[in-house]
């Protein structure tokens, strides 16, 4: 099967920042390429102020020699249309470019990404460039995907200036197309805010006391959409003058600013950077949910871990490295969920410049060291796995992410400012991620037609269309697990009447009376048969129709209260979990995945991580061992991909070890 791109095989690489280095080093940089297997490497991302000297002078010498230079050495190159970092001079023109912050602050040039995503003469001078780029690259034999753009919406995600201002006019506009279409959904005759005229209107800027909630929240979509349309008008270019080059722009795992399910839909294959943190022993729970979410944002394609640091970063307080065992482990589990590409920030460690403490491929003690071996080991082992390129996972289990959920349920003012949608979200995923149960990311609305369980860890915000949505699946014979303070709101951030969670009480089969959050620090319990166990964060006053007990409040002032129900609805059941049980929401979820017949990719100890990719021929069975010590597990026969060892009904992993096991059996049903 093939990749994401003409190359064959798994990619492998990093962000290559040339213009840092003399044309001799150029040289040696292609041929360690060659020794260490990498076959492909981002260019230009930072070259705006090189490739564009003036605003009508072009400087494309160097980069045509580098792009020949890597043409003859047979690496690929994944080529940015450079326009994540204005030049100095594009800035000093137009210094209305540079962004502005909520009080007012116009922020400075000389860091990054310092441009106001509405300002048209930032928006003319990138496209610009990106077609000069396009047209003059399209053929070229080394380029094979165009990266546009670096990380939109970091350091910068929202900028309060003029040129914003009447940019959010013009989306509120179309979003409601009159004003008193407006003054409804924001409510304004709440404190006196109702608008006469479209210019009354300003972004939520600092202001004495809470802004209107709905106009936060449609000034959180207005960023993600006014990024998006920097974004859609690079790709315009590309679709135009790009030579049907494959498109990506890499994301920034589950980051809030931008809707995701949005973005993806305009990407030809989805790209991520990712950094756990080496000192974080949870870490790579995390990162298995980001990489489920990448892989899920455009229905299970493969998608490329565009960016991962070798071993530190530079931009933590304290920068702990990885081992190479772990640097190695790490790289697997994002092929594990669906990567056919490992790529890093970056080739060859800076000598100035603000990053250069961050890890490289190439450090600055250059080859005879041990995190070069490191580098040429990880190649050698990509090389291994080519034939996974292409292979799929499937999942059993969706979780719902939705983005105006997100902003809405973080928005001031609510009964607890404790709840974190990522957070939340985390804890419910790392209950299926320790069993072993593949899940998938699903944005409202999506065909649910092959999931045997749908969790919804919070969903503040759900329309009448949402809650219709997740009603006929359950209808239909599904498993609904639905946790706390979902139901709420409708798409303006006004409360459903009539009893929470009033769009899914039909479906839940209960009523909830009042919220009751838990002071930090506190705890409630909660009482499974003889079971009890400690709730934080949150509770509530529940009160049963249809649905019946699974678990009880067992003390506070809830005690005796429902806390878990389930409800029999249509040929499914749906789930209520009315408290934040951590880990021991393991209780619910093992009922819910024993009913629906959810099984884990396979039974393996502790600690050890299991994916599977499916291919046409064949299955690949990722072994994982995030513990320090070693385990021996029984597996299927087949073959270690990375030692081509046959095995016969048992493996032996050494702490952080890993093993991708090759069966072309068919795999059991689950
Ligand atoms: C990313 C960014 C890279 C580099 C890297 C360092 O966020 O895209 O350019 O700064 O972080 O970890």
């Amino acid at each position: 099967m093939s990749g994401p791109t003409r190359v064959p095989g798994l990619l492998y690489g990093g962000d290559y920042n040339p213009e840092q280095w003399s044309e001799e080093v150029w040289a040696e940089d292609v041929r360690l390429m060659k020794d260490a297997g990498v076959n492909l490497v981002t260019v230009g991302v930072f070259s705006w102020a090189r490739l564009q000297p003036g605003p009508d002078t072009w400087d494309f010498g160097w980069l045509d020699r580098l792009l020949d230079l890597l043409a003859a050495h047979g690496v690929a190159a994944d080529l940015a249309t450079a326009t994540a970092s204005p030049p100095a001079w594009l800035v000093r023109a137009h210094p209305e470019i540079l962004p502005v912050t909520a009080d007012g602050v116009r922020l400075e040039f000389g860091s990054r990404q310092h441009y106001c995503p509405s300002s048209p003469v930032y928006r003319e001078s990138a496209t610009r460039l990106a077609r000069k780029i396009a047209e003059r690259y399209r053929d070229h034999p080394a380029v094979v995907l165009w990266h546009i753009h670096n990380e939109y919406g970091d350091h910068v995600t929202e900028c309060f200036c003029a040129a914003s201002a009447a940019d959010f006019r013009h989306w509120l506009r179309d979003r409601y197309g009159d004003l008193a279409a407006l003054n409804r959904a924001w409510a304004t005759d709440f404190w006196s805010q109702r608008y006469g005229r479209w210019d009354e209107i300003e972004p939520p800027r600092a202001a004495p006391g809470p802004v209107n909630p709905t106009q936060v929240l449609d000034w959180r979509r207005f960023c993600s959409d006014a990024l998006l349309a920097c974004y859609l008008a690079e790709k315009a270019v590309l679709d135009e003058d790009g030579g049907g080059i494959p498109v990506t722009t890499n994301f920034m795992s589950m980051f809030k600013s931008l809707d995701y399910w949005a973005w993806a839909a305009h990407e030809d294959v989805v790209s991520d950077d990712a950094y756990p943190d080496p000192a974080d022993p949870e870490a790579h729970v995390a990162a298995a949910m980001n990489y489920d979410l990448m892989r899920s944002l455009k229905a299970g394609r493969p998608w490329l871990l565009m960016e991962q640091a070798p071993s530190a970063v530079s931009w933590r307080p304290v920068n702990v490295p990885k081992t190479p065992e772990l640097s190695r482990l790490w790289s697997f589990q994002a092929v594990a969920r669906g990567a056919d590409g490992v790529l890093h920030f970056q080739w060859r460690a800076s000598r100035a410049g603000a990053e250069k403490y961050h890890s490289a491929l190439l450090p600055h003690r250059g080859t005879g060291s041990p995190q070069w071996d490191r580098t040429v080991r990880l190649g050698r082992d990509l090389t291994r796995l080519a034939e996974i390129a292409g292979t799929r996972l499937t999942a059993d289990v969706a979780i719902v992410l939705d983005w105006d959920s997100w902003w809405a349920l973080e928005l001031e003012d609510h009964p607890s400012s404790r709840l974190l949608l990522r957070e939340l979200t985390l804890s419910w995923y790392g209950t299926a991620y320790v069993r072993n149960v593949t899940v998938d990311f699903v944005p409202p609305g999506a065909d649910l037609t092959s999931y045997r369980v749908v969790l919804l860890p919070n969903l503040y915000l759900t329309t009448d269309a949402t809650a219709a949505w997740l009603t006929s699946y359950v209808a239909d014979g599904g498993r609904l697990v639905c946790g706390f303070f979902s139901g709420i709101v409708n798409e303006h951030d006004h409360v459903h009447l009539g009893g929470y969670p009033a769009p899914l009480r039909d479906v839940l089969g209960v009523v909830v009376d009042e919220f009751w959050p838990v002071p930090d620090d506190a705890s409630v319990d909660v009482v499974f048969g003889d079971r009890r166990v400690p709730a934080t964060l949150w509770s509530e006053w529940l009160e049963t129709g249809t649905a019946e007990t699974v678990a009880g409040y067992g003390s506070g002032p809830l005690t005796g209260r429902p806390a878990v129900t389930r409800n029999a609805h249509g040929a499914g059941r749906a789930w209520y979990v009315s408290c934040h049980l951590g880990d021991a929401l393991g209780h619910v979820l093992d009922e819910v995945f024993a009913d629906a017949g959810v099984r884990p990719v396979l039974d393996v100890p502790a600690g050890v991580e299991a994916t599977r990719r499916d291919g046409p021929g064949a299955s690949f069975l990722f072994l994982l061992n995030h513990r320090d010590a070693g385990t021996e597990l029984p597996v299927p026969d087949g073959i270690d991909l990375l030692t081509g060892t046959a095995l016969r009904g048992t493996l032996r992993l050494p702490p952080l070890g890993a093993a991708v096991l090759k069966t072309t059996h068919p795999q059991p049903e689950r």
